[in-house]
């Protein structure tokens, strides 16, 4: 493994592809987006990152990273491009699927190809499937697995060097490849699984984030109403030696959150009742603050004897 191609070259994709080119990979970066293609290659960047910039300069000075618009043969490949999900909450992974079709024509034996994007359960086999069926010859013959990115933006270069990192592949020769991979960067503990629990565990992360802050926001909610102040009732609740509640905010933060979650629960609706309920819950609390500074504004107005602004 010396030649690696990174398919998305957004929030994710270009920090780890930057730190594999300054790890002793050969790395080409893949981005559909012409002006992604094109800033990397002036060694500048399109996204805000904290040091970023200077590491993404150095390796295309270096020419250890370079991006480019169409995939080219490697010995690695990795997938990172946006999982959205659609009106209907489902997971969109067209964008995965057609970053995987792209590279199907340069795989050869011995390759791995990794899927990074959070994705639904059962998207790596499901991926392997197209892979096979496109190309017979290569079944058994490469490395297929998923492993998942946690890290938080603003903070992404140190966690994708410090976090742990969850790693499943197709089967255990493919786990193994991918733990070759990531250990040449990666300094927190490579966790092997299999594929689709290494999916789940990433939609389990944020599902149990999201459920948490939906106690607080819920609670904030009650209390708002029983004229409780939630913030001292939490420092207080918390002096149990067992309790942790989180603090209650606008809904959630974050890119992953408010999406991920609804990959289990459109999969799994039946069983999925609480996830369910924790995202509702925390999309209405942003609306039951938007409307509480509404109030407030409309109250300021009516004692301070002022025209109404519009904005309220
Ligand atoms: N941003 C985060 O904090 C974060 C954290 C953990 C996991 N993730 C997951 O990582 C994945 C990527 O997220 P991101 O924030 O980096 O997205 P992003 O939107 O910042 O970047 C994705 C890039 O992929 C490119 N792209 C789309 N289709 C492509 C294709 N077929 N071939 C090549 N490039 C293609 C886009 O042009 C874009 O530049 C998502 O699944 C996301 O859920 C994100």
């Amino acid at each position: 493994m010396k030649k690696v191609l990174f398919l998305g070259l957004g929030y994710i994709g270009l920090p780890t592809a930057a730190v594999a080119a300054n790890h002793g990979f050969e790395v080409i970066g893949v981005d559909v987006n012409p002006v992604v293609v094109d800033t990397i290659n002036q060694g500048k960047i399109h996204i805000v990152e904290p040091d970023l910039a200077q590491i993404v300069k150095e390796a295309v000075q270096q020419g250890t990273l370079r991006a480019v618009s169409k995939p080219e043969p490697a010995d690695a490949f990795f997938v990172v491009v946006p999982t959205p999900f659609k009106q209907n909450h489902r997971a969109d992974i067209t964008y995965v699927e057609s970053a995987t079709r792209s590279v199907i024509p340069f795989l050869k034996e011995g390759d791995l190809f990794v899927i990074e994007s959070t994705s639904p359960v059962l998207t790596t086999e499901r991926m392997a499937d197209i892979i096979h069926k496109e190309r017979p010859e290569l079944k058994g013959k490469i490395y297929i697995a998923y492993c998942p990115e946690r890290v938080l933006p603003g903070n992404t270069l140190y966690e994708l060097v410090h976090n742990d990192r969850v790693i499943g592949g197709i089967n255990p020769e493919s786990t193994e490849k991918a733990i070759e991979f990531y250990s040449a960067f990666v300094q927190g503990k490579l966790h092997r699984t299999n594929a689709r629990t290494a999916e789940m565990c990433k939609l389990t992360e944020n599902s149990s984030r999201d459920s948490q802050i939906a106690f607080a926001n819920e609670l904030s909610m009650i209390c708002d109403k029983a004229g409780v102040n939630v913030w001292e009732l939490i420092t207080l609740a918390n002096k149990h030696p067992r309790v942790n509640i989180l603090q209650p905010g606008c809904g959630v933060g974050g890119h992953c959150i408010a999406v991920d979650p609804w990959f289990i629960v459109s999969d799994y609706p039946e069983q999925a009742q609480l996830i369910k309920r924790a995202r509702e819950t925390n999309d209405y609390k942003a609306d039951w603050c938007a409307n509480r500074v509404i109030e407030a504004c409309q109250q300021f107005v009516a004692e301070n004897d002022r025209e109404p602004v519009v904005a309220c």
